[in-house]
C-alpha cells in the first residue's frame, strides 16, 4: 500500500471510530472493538438460540457450576449492536444463579450499556430472549437428568 492509501485508509477509519463513538458511547465502543466472550462451547448445560423479527439469530450457551454460570459466551450473525449486546449479555450472567439470571433483561442490557439508538434497541430484547431460552434449556436437561 503507498503512503497516499494507507493515509486515506487510516482516516476513513478515524472517522468511523468517531462515528461510533459519539453514536454510541464509550461502553458500546470497547465492546465493539473488541467483543468478549464470543464463541459456541462444547458441551454446555444450556443453549439459546432466538431469531428476531430483524432476521438476525442470537445464540447463548452456559455453563453452570455449583449452582452458578461459570462460562458464558455468544455468537450472532446480526449488526454491530447485536455483537454488543451478546458481549454484554455474557458477561452479566457469569457468576450469577438461574433466579439471578432472570434479571438479565433487555432493558438491563441497555442500562449496561448506556443505551442505543432507537432503531438498535431491539438487538438488546434479542439477547436477553436468548439468554433466557438458554437458563430455560438448562433448566430442562437438569430435570431430565436431575443433576442441577
Ligand atoms: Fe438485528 Fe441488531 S440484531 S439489527
Amino acid at each position: 500500500m503507498n503512503d497516499e492509501l494507507e493515509d486515506f485508509v487510516r482516516d476513513l477509519q478515524d472517522r468511523i471510530d468517531e462515528d461510533v463513538l459519539q453514536t454510541y458511547g464509550r461502553a458500546a465502543y470497547a465492546r465493539w472493538r473488541e467483543p468478549r466472550f464470543v464463541g459456541s462451547m462444547d458441551a454446555p448445560d444450556g443453549r439459546g438460540r432466538v431469531t428476531g423479527t430483524c432476521g438476525d439469530t442470537m445464540e447463548i450457551f452456559l455453563r453452570f457450576r455449583n449452582g452458578r454460570v461459570e462460562a458464558a459466551t455468544f455468537m450472532t450473525d446480526g449488526c454491530g449492536s447485536s455483537i454488543i449486546c451478546g458481549s454484554f449479555a455474557a458477561e452479566l450472567a457469569r457468576g450469577k444463579t438461574p433466579e439471578e439470571l432472570i434479571d438479565v433483561t433487555g432493558e438491563r442490557l441497555l442500562d449496561c450499556i448506556g443505551g442505543l439508538p432507537e432503531a438498535e434497541r431491539h438487538c438488546a430484547f434479542l439477547a436477553a430472549a436468548a439468554l433466557r431460552e438458554a437458563l430455560e434449556d438448562c433448566m430442562k436437561q437438569a430435570h431430565e437428568t436431575r443433576t442441577f
